[in-house]
């Protein structure tokens, strides 16, 4: 059995940390215009106008099965769905706002058909809800709302409640998790009550926790899903740490007790989150599957993000990068899902240019090759350790020898613990070729 313990959580993480790679899906307005899901902030859109994304919300070509299979055909076992994002609409039917799906041209509750759709597909079924809320008139201008730089943006936030806010996020938070069946995760986005407002605009501050009356939303939260997996973004510490867009070195860790968490990774193919038409920075097959090794190798999950077209599918970009998940998958999930980073000792042994992960077990050893090595994998400190070796992806047996390489030349290498695997000369037809090691 592995021995890396991580910390105790309110929340049943073990499916979770089993399963290791999930399918953010952010989708709101903010695919009409097609730059960026913050674009109400970027260019200060005034109500008046950000309603035309609303009145042309229509997305024809929505089908949630198709959603499901592809998020399965790449590999993924779960998904999070933006419920509401930051500019407030809501894709839901819930009776606490008019700013919602069923009001547009569209006419349906598209959170319904998600969570149908991809729990028949086998997949476990998450919400992601926006703490912050652009569009609700009790939400207090701040120097992230879109009306920070209105010369009047004081007096328009005379009367705004954040109380009422807050009550606002509890009664449908409680439609969320009573109108959709079981959900396996709850993702709320974000505190930032550290950010400081300009010299003279401290109304403009921040919020956090307690502005969102944390404590009683995930109190309210709990008592309808017990077991669900929240994040800690309202601020206050719950089962999920979750890095943005960068890589961790380490398996992230407590900051006052020192332990391990239950990390997840949210990333993206292309920068934004939302439908981004003109983006040109998109990560290729390759990266994107080194993402996924690096993460597991630190004992964390990946959740990756695709953000659908105005017309509800996903652009052919996003499929293609679905697809290079899905290639590499089929072939080498065995040394994703129900593994972990690779135990202390047996790390110590990692060979340049690789990544290991171990299974939950301890039985077995992947070594990613993220450079292909001319003929010979060497290893110190894993001779008299393995039974069997085989590439992954088509379980074809891999010779080794022990203690030395088995080469003619004078000076080929010898060492008491040297694991040496051989190498066809050509690199496989895998993106990243995976080494099963049975440990003895
Ligand atoms: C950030 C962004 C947001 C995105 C989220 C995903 O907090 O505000 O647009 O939804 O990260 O992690």
């Amino acid at each position: 059995m592995s021995s890396y313990v991580t910390r105790k959580t309110p929340g049943d993480t073990a499916w979770f940390r089993h399963d290791r790679f999930g399918m953010f899906i952010h989708f709101g307005l903010y695919a009409l215009p097609s730059r960026h899901e913050w674009v109400k902030n970027h260019e200060c859109t005034p109500e008046e106008k950000y309603q035309k994304y609303f009145d042309h919300f229509n997305p024809d070509l929505f089908d949630a099965r198709e959603w499901a299979r592809q998020a399965k055909a790449a590999g993924m076992k779960y998904a999070v769905l933006t419920t509401k994002h930051h500019e407030g609409f809501c894709l839901f039917d819930s009776q606490y706002t008019d700013y919602k799906s069923t009001n547009t041209p569209f006419g349906r509750d598209l959170v319904r058909e998600y969570a149908d759709a991809f729990r028949a597909e086998g997949l476990k079924v998450g919400f992601y809800y926006s703490l912050i809320d652009w569009h609700h008139p009790d939400f207090p201008i701040d120097m992230l709302h879109p009306r920070r730089n209105d010369p009047d943006a004081f007096e328009q936030n005379q009367g705004r409640d954040m109380h009422k806010y807050a009550e606002y996020m509890r009664n449908q938070v409680r439609e969320l998790l009573t109108n959709y069946g079981k959900i396996d995760i709850l993702w709320f986005d974000f505190s930032y009550s550290g950010n400081k407002p300009e010299p003279g605009k401290e109304w403009m501050k921040g919020k956090g926790k307690d502005d969102w009356e944390a404590e009683e939303l995930i109190a309210l939260a709990r008592s309808l899903q017990p077991g669900i997996i929240i994040d800690n973004r309202t601020e206050m510490e719950q089962d999920l740490w979750t890095p943005e867009q960068y890589q961790p070195l380490e398996w992230i860790r407590h900051k006052e007790t020192g332990e391990l968490v239950t990390w997840e990774a949210c990333q993206t193919f292309s920068g934004s989150w939302g439908y981004y038409r003109d983006e040109t920075s998109w990560k290729s097959p390759e990266m994107l599957v080194r993402m996924l090794v690096n993460t597991v190798a630190l004992g964390g999950n990946l959740l990756m993000n695709v953000g659908p077209t105005s017309r509800g599918y996903f652009d052919y970009r996003a499929v293609d990068a679905l697809k290079a998940y899905g290639e590499w998958m089929k072939y080498n999930g065995r040394s994703i899902y129900g593994c972990t980073m690779a135990e202390p000792e047996l790390l110590k042994t990692l060979p340049a240019d690789c990544r290991y992960t171990q299974s939950e077990d301890g039985k077995r050893l992947y070594i990613h090759l993220f450079a292909y090595p001319f003929k010979h994998l060497q290893i110190h400190g894993l001779a008299g350790k393995v039974e069997y070796v085989q590439f992954l992806h088509d379980g074809s047996e891999l010779l080794y020898t022990e203690k030395k390489v088995n080469h003619f030349s004078e000076g080929a290498t010898q060492a008491d613990d040297l694991l040496v695997i051989e190498l066809p000369d050509v690199k496989p037809n895998v993106l990243v070729p995976v080494i099963e090691v049975f440990l003895k």
